[in-house]
């Protein structure tokens, strides 16, 4: 039976600790939003505010042909302004898209029993984890989303450990999304006066996790949020939504895009994939490059699912600004870090904003 959830410790223990999920709140048959969702004012999220992002997606299969340098151009200039665009024409083929969503709505409509299995202390494997909001002990209101993560280590590994259920799919969008991942980088990377070597973008996606994030709908989603306020810690960012929206991005400078501060919608584009920049591309670009805080909302009508791709750097490597761009600006904005300290540091707070880079500042 459903506790009374306006107590937070019988809240805070079907969902969180027995693993039932924001999902299974809900199915509960829930009319209000319980007092542990409730957001302060600053942090909701004003849908009639918010201005729709237009740019047109960027179609990379232009890369390498006669139009190459204006798509690595229009590249550049989102992840220097925005840290967000879409890309159409990306090589992950646009059956699998749909096959993706359906499979991550049926994994989340499967009894708590069959997730909870993978909550992180319980976990058979230490590559998968399913959760719900980002880190509930420390959030002071939690967030209105449950999620499973898959860690990428080989073939072998994964077919053995992932979850059945979603195991084939989420391989497959991985193997068919890698190549775009390293062709955006190299743009990047040669951008910045460095000659990418294979070796080095090895370096730059070395970690790799597949994630499932479900929304399950909201009583009210003027007083809950998504996901709160942060930006990826990792390289690239390779996120599927699907065609209910509520994705928003801050601008951080004032551009093309819009003004400094204001919030604009990355709007759904059928078959088309939102693309992001992670903090250690900040760093490593010392600054050039932004990575892109961002926020969902919830939505009162249909659950939302989305689907990313987090590449980083393996947690040993050591993280620093490119010393060819660092000699150019003639300081680095940031220190040398180990990649482990920073997630350490990353995954132990409530997400606030890019406070997570102020780790690595100089
Ligand atoms: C994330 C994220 C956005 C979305 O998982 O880091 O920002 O649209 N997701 O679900
Ligand atoms: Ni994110």
């Amino acid at each position: 039976m459903a506790p009374s959830f306006d107590d937070g410790n019988s809240l805070f223990n079907f969902v969180v600790r027995d693993g039932n999920g924001v999902k299974g709140m809900v199915d509960s048959g829930l009319s209000t939003v319980p007092q542990a969702y409730m957001q302060p004012p600053i942090e909701r999220i004003d849908k009639d505010r918010a201005r729709k992002h237009g740019q047109p997606p960027i179609d990379l299969s232009k890369l390498g042909g006669p139009e190459h340098e204006e798509v690595a151009k229009q590249i550049v200039r989102a992840s220097e302004s925005l840290g967000f665009f879409q890309v159409v024409n990306h090589g992950v083929p646009v059956d699998l898209l749909e096959s993706l969503k359906d499979t991550a709505h049926d994994f989340f409509s499967l009894p708590a029993e069959k997730k909870a299995v993978y909550r992180a202390d319980v976990s058979p494997t230490p590559l998968v984890k399913y959760g719900t909001s980002f880190v509930p002990q420390k959030e002071k209101a939690l967030e209105w989303k449950d999620y499973i993560s898959m860690q990428y280590t080989n073939d072998a590994e994964a077919l053995q450990n992932w979850p059945e259920e979603i195991r084939d799919v989420s391989l497959e969008y991985l193997r068919t999304s890698m190549s775009m991942v390293r062709n955006l980088l190299q743009v990047l990377l040669e951008n910045l006066g460095v000659k990418p070597e294979d070796s080095m973008i090895d370096v730059l996606v070395d970690k790799k996790m597949v994630n499932m994030n479900y929304y399950p709908t909201c009583p009210n989603p003027d007083f809950t949020v998504g996901v709160g306020r942060h930006s990826d810690m990792g390289t690239l960012t390779i996120l599927l939504q699907d065609g209910i929206g509520g994705l928003y991005v801050k601008i951080e400078e004032d551009s093309e895009f819009g003004k400094k501060g204001e919030w604009v919608e990355i709007p759904p584009v059928p078959g088309a994939l939102v693309i992001n920049v992670g903090d250690m591309i900040q760093v490593l670009s010392n600054g050039k490059y932004k990575s892109a805080e961002h926020r969902v909302r919830t939505t009162s009508t249909k659950s939302r699912v989305s689907i990313p791709v987090f590449t980083m750097p393996n947690a040993t490597a050591k993280i620093a600004p490119l010393p060819e761009v660092v000699e150019k600006d003639g300081n680095a904005l940031y220190k040398e870090f180990i990649l482990a300290d920073y997630m350490k540091n990353f995954f132990s707070n409530a997400h606030d904003g890019k406070k997570s880079l102020d780790f690595a500042k100089n």
